[in-house]
């Protein structure tokens, strides 16, 4: 075959305050394909990842749980590798920004493009919280649109007129974080001089790194000028410490992609017999003949594409070989929404649902292009079924049997050569297709070629033939070419589906490898065949889509862990005005009668007199309460709440409850005397 190449891959680094959704999962399964076709073809493929644990969202949310940021992160990335492990992301090594090599390389690199006059300085002005002694980025500050005057706006611009302004032209603006007056506050900062690199990225951007479509976004930008970068961030924050400048830091986004460096060197350190720094600089020197591949979303591009490859020219490291840019998931056409139950967490679905499933349908919408792709949930059921259960399975299921009763060997002879030449001529163009991103081309490649094995063996009937007398040969003939054309797919979707592909090598007796072209395989046993994938239920997806909407209606108590003071556990809401407060329209209710709901592992279904006026709301107290203790009691709810349609029906209103969650959890009760029905003020 070709020469062996050496390629460091990488998927970005998901940020650790938060679960890996099914969102993230298209660019690591994406990822994880390329890398395990690569490795099949025999090349020195390595895939690193790690957690982007710097931040101020970070720091936030650790205070929020209680937690030390270094536990937050530490639990955070026990989490997505678990949940990546459970989805065959096989990543090579999976690390963390917030680590030594990555400390060490950040100031490394910062000092290159200091000394190479790339860092400016000066001093800006910029929102602070004097209550919390923080300087706010716009994202955390809220107030009235100047230009329509809707209410609850962020910093930056207007969901409701689509203005953009600065956080200083908010009429009355809140510090999101303690409710604070944000005030005006000087402090130096640090920038990296982007412009200087103006032509470098006109050329780089045009040389064959990125997509054509992505190549003239960034010409858009690049030809109305670049600013220089702010790559530094006061305290306090969570992340390394700017080196000679005490009280500053890096801005999470300087230190995130040279967390990718980070990563592959922790890898090296820990081969055997591996010349750590000799190894990294052949991968990152200026000539490195080796090849270097991002994979990242839309929305990431001129980080990968404008300031990662302008540093580390500067630094005198290369650029990567190309930063492969996929778009954003849907679920049935829309936006992932959490009241839909389509925000589906990597976990939820794998509550439910065979890993393998998705990343076949992944794999089958996957392009080299940048467009959005959807989960279509009813298709995601029907592609499923139909491609692997129904066509690529059954090949081996109708006809190893027979292969098993004639001694267990596979015959020499190839019993329909034109057919075998149809599939032999297919896997250098799927090749082709998997190298180039073309993941969805590859598929119906293959399940094109399934459709031909199929036809064949319907058409050959070994199952009639093996009722006539005197058939045997024939009928292992034809079951051999079955059986070798189900290798010919197994191979070509083991990129794709990791673990069907190790069952079927256990039945096949063999290794499916790919360093050559595929080849006929006769005369040797082949073992057993045990059923490869079970169909996708429908009321399985049904039953993840509900838990997502439990879950949402499950979080409505509070839930956090211990901290301190009860209040430091669940820091105060931004402030609100009267008016806000006098909108939510808070009632005593008597509950009449309270249920289990069937089917739901969270909820209780709760009848409530308004005094006169009965609702029905699903409350998600069950892990604190049996429902006969509930029935007769007094309660407060919210009765102006805007009907949720729920699989067990619609609620109405929601009460109101105090605690951590689980068995803690304390409905609100009013004192003797009060009247279901009044309003609560
Ligand atoms: N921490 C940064 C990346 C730093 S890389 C040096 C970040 N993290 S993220 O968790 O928000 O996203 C990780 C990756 O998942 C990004 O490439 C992002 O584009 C991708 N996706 C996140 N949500 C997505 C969808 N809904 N659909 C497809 N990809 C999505 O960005
Ligand atoms: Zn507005």
């Amino acid at each position: 075959m070709t020469e062996r190449r050496k390629i460091l891959v990488t998927s970005a680094l998901p940020y650790a305050n938060g679960s890996i959704h099914l969102g993230h999962l298209v660019e690591y399964i994406q990822t994880d394909i390329w890398v395990r076709f690569q490795k099949m073809r025999g090349h020195e493929c390595t895939y690193v990842c790690a957690d982007d644990a710097h931040g101020t969202a970070i720091m936030l949310k650790a205070e929020q749980l209680g937690l030390t940021p270094e536990q937050q992160i530490a639990n955070v990335k026990a989490e997505h590798e678990q949940d990546f492990a459970d989805f065959h992301i096989a990543f090579d090594n999976y690390h963390s920004t917030h680590s030594e090599e990555n400390r060490e390389l950040s100031a490394y690199i910062y000092e290159k493009l200091k000394a190479n006059g790339h860092i400016a300085s000066r001093k800006i002005t910029q929102a602070y919280d004097p209550e919390k002694e923080l300087f706010l980025a716009d994202r955390y500050i809220k107030g009235t649109c100047p230009k329509c005057k809707t209410d609850d706006q962020y910093g930056d611009n207007c969901e409701a007129c689509g203005a953009t302004y600065s956080p200083t032209e908010l009429i009355n603006p809140k510090s999101v974080i303690s409710g604070a007056t944000p005030v005006e506050k000087e402090s130096e900062h640090f920038f990296f001089k982007l412009p200087e690199f103006e032509s470098f990225l006109k050329e780089w951007t045009r040389a064959g790194h990125l997509q054509d479509e992505v190549a003239n976004k960034l010409a858009e930008w690049l030809d109305s000028g670049l600013q220089e970068w702010d790559i530094s961030r006061d305290a306090p924050y969570f992340g390394f410490e700017i080196p000679g400048a005490p009280g500053k830091f890096f801005y999470v986004w300087l230190d995130a992609p040279i967390g990718y460096l980070a990563s592959f060197k922790n890898y090296l350190s820990k081969q055997e017999g591996v010349d750590v720094a000799a190894t990294f600089h052949d991968y990152w020197k200026p000539d490195s003949s080796a090849e270097v591949y991002h994979f990242i979303g839309k929305d990431i591009v001129n980080f990968h594409a404008l300031f990662w490859p302008a540093m580390l020219s500067s630094a005198q490291f290369r650029t990567p070989t190309k930063v492969c840019v996929h778009g954003f998931l849907t679920v049935n056409g829309k936006k992932m929404s959490k009241s839909r139950g389509t925000f589906i967490n990597a976990r939820s679905y794998l509550d439910h649902l065979n890993p393998e499933y998705l990343r076949y349908y992944f794999a089958a919408k996957l392009s080299a292009s940048v467009d959005d792709l959807d989960l279509n949930l009813e298709d995601f059921i029907q592609r499923v079924n139909s491609d692997l259960v129904g066509k690529v399975v059954n090949i081996a299921s109708r006809t190893a049997k027979f292969v098993q009763k004639s001694g267990g060997n596979l015959s020499t002879t190839i019993a329909d050569e034109a057919l075998w030449q149809q599939f032999v001529e297919a896997d250098q163009v799927i090749a082709n297709c998997f190298e180039n991103r073309e993941f969805g081309k590859a598929m119906r490649e293959v399940m094109a070629l399934a459709d031909a094995a199929n036809e064949y063996i319907a058409a050959q009937a070994p199952w009639a033939l093996a009722k006539q007398e005197g058939t045997e040969q024939q009928v292992l003939d034809v079951c051999t070419l079955g059986l070798n054309m189900f290798r010919a797919l197994m191979t070509w979707l083991k990129p794709v589906l990791p673990q069907v592909a190790a069952d079927a090598e256990a039945f096949l007796q063999e290794s499916l490898s790919w360093t050559a072209p595929i080849a006929f395989r006769g005369g040797e046993a082949i073992g057993q065949f045990k059923p490869l994938l079970s169909r996708v239920e429908k009321e399985k997806v049904d039953a993840m889509i509900e838990a997502g909407k439990e879950a949402l209606a499950a979080q409505q108590p509070a839930a956090a862990p211990a901290a301190d003071s009860e209040l430091a556990k669940e820091p105060l809401a931004a402030e609100i005005s009267f008016d806000d407060f006098a909108k939510v329209d808070l009632r005593i209710a008597l509950i009449k009668d309270a249920q289990h709901v069937e089917g739901a592992d969270k909820l209780l279904q709760l009848t409530l007199d308004l005094g006169g006026e009965t609702r029905n709301v699903f409350s998600g107290i069950k892990s604190a309460y049996q429902p006969e203790e509930l029935i007769g009691k007094l309660t407060v709810m919210v009765a102006n709440l805007a009907p949720r349609k729920m699989k067990f029906g619609t609620s109405e209103g929601m009460v109101l409850a105090a605690g951590p969650g689980k068995k803690e959890i304390y409905l609100l009760e009013p004192h003797e005397g009060a009247k279901p029905g009044q309003r609560v003020m």
